[in-house]
């Protein structure tokens, strides 16, 4: 596995290689990492990609509204890059802040699409952090120039900003799903669970318990009652628990795919879920 710091290594590393799937990370590396990387692996396998997966690992500091949150980031690179090598990584690019963000070049942000403004869920509660998250991945895609680029479900409406930004700045690069992975119990792995007490990680387990009951119910209206009730069972009060058309994350219209969506604090720990809906699995 190939390790890149510097531009000159990654300039060396495009060289030889003309195609990769890009799994973007911000490090602190967890098993739905690892799942994404296998994906990434193989899928440029199967389609005979020379540059393998690509995993980039880079704390992005635009898109965190909240200093704090930004300076407890976990950093843990030398378990990363371990965790990249053994699940198939072909190559790791490691940035500086500089190689993203040179002092002397100014990294636009681009047009965010309506997933990003009109839905007042993340963008409501974290502005500015949709604007960050599209300048980075245009920025890591325009670095590592991926055919296609693999985001977790865990973050659904990133997933669907992405999607739609990649889609409205005319990229062929192609934006694929991996599936959230969750601890026993449920709890959909995230960096931040490190943080959860015994006992939070308990009543977290309300959010996908929450969650599946929701899909069970016959009305988005009854599913987000049940949702919310299974949230407050836990002492949880949501930022937002919601059921929506799965895409445009506006509210439901009939005959369209449709996701309830959580976020909410447990201690000091924000954390985001969802599932589809219906889901009687
Ligand atoms: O989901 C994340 O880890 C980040 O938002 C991403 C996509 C790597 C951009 O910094």
């Amino acid at each position: 596995m190939r390790v890149v710091t510097t531009k000159h290594e990654l300039a060396a590393a495009l060289q030889t290689s003309r195609a990769s799937v890009l799994v973007p990370t911000m490090g602190a590396l967890h098993a739905g990492h690892a799942s994404l990387i296998q994906q990434g692996a193989e899928i440029a396998e199967r389609r005979g990609y020379d540059g393998g997966c690509v995993v980039t690992i880079f704390v992005n500091p635009t898109q965190f509204n909240d200093a704090a949150d930004f300076q407890r980031y976990p950093k843990t690179l030398e378990a990363d890059l371990a965790i990249c090598a053994a699940n198939g990584a072909a190559c790791v690019v490691a940035p500086t802040p500089e190689m993203v963000y040179p002092p002397d070049e100014s990294i636009p942000v681009p047009p965010l699409p309506e997933q990003a403004t009109k839905p007042f869920l993340e963008d409501r509660l974290r502005p500015g952090h949709f604007e960050g998250v599209c300048q980075v991945v245009l920025r890591l895609f325009q670095l590592t120039k991926p055919k296609a680029a693999i985001f977790g479900e865990k973050d659904w409406q990133q997933l669907q900003v992405v999607r739609a930004m990649t889609r409205e700045q005319g990229l062929s690069i192609e934006i694929i799903p991996g599936p959230t992975v969750r601890e026993e119990g449920g709890l959909a792995m995230s960096s931040r669970n490190r943080f959860l007490t015994p006992d939070e990680r308990i009543r977290a387990f309300a959010i996908s318990r929450g969650l599946r009951a929701a899909g069970t119910e016959s009305t988005p209206q009854d599913a987000e009652r049940r949702l919310g009730a299974e949230l407050a069972s836990a002492g949880i009060a949501p930022d937002y628990a919601v059921v929506r058309d799965a895409e445009t994350l506006l509210p439901p219209v009939p005959g369209r795919p449709v996701r309830a969506i959580v976020a909410g604090r447990v201690g000091t720990v924000r954390l985001l879920d969802n599932a589809p809906w219906p889901n009687t699995k």
